[in-house]
């Protein structure tokens, strides 16, 4: 499901307005005095390497979503951690190479080569591979409403 905040903006209003929908006041708290934040905002990244030649970093690793394939990089999804870690370590070396060859870094593609052997291995060795469950901050009769940030 890629349902963002805006979701639960739109399902609070539509239960607003139906009146006979009433979700707690405690659950409201938990949003910041009722503000929803958009979820881009608070999205979990699961990229852990924070080398970055030429000033690109490698992308980040959020949830899509998905339940089928959670993770994404750059707007591709991945079923698993280290396809999608591969895929933002291996962007950010085509990223790196083209500075290194456009003459805007000092650096060489070979350079680039050694930060994705880094960014790989930053990768296997993640404290955190997977993305933390969502907690359900408020619940009625017609809604459960989660956090996933
Ligand atoms: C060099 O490559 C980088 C990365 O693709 C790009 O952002 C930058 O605009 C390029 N600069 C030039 C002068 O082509």
């Amino acid at each position: 499901m890629r349902c963002t905040a805006f979701c639960l903006v739109a399902a609070w209003a539509a239960a607003s307005a139906a009146a006979s929908a009433n979700i707690d006041v405690a659950g409201q708290s938990e949003f910041h005095g009722g503000v929803l934040l958009p979820r881009q905002q608070g999205r979990v990244n699961l990229q852990a390497f924070t080398g970055a030649l030429g000033g690109a970093k490698a992308p980040a690793i959020t949830n899509s979503g998905d339940p089928q394939r959670p993770f994404e990089v750059d707007g591709d999804t991945f079923t698993d951690f280290e396809s999608a870690s591969n895929r933002a370590c291996d962007n950010q070396k085509n990223v790196c190479a083209d500075i290194a060859n456009n003459g805007t870094g000092s650096f060489t593609v070979g350079d680039c080569d050694q930060q994705n052997q880094q960014c790989k291995s930053a990768a296997s060795s993640a404290a955190t591979k997977t993305f933390p469950p969502p907690v359900l901050v408020s619940s009625n009769d017609q809604f459960d409403i989660f956090c996933d940030a």
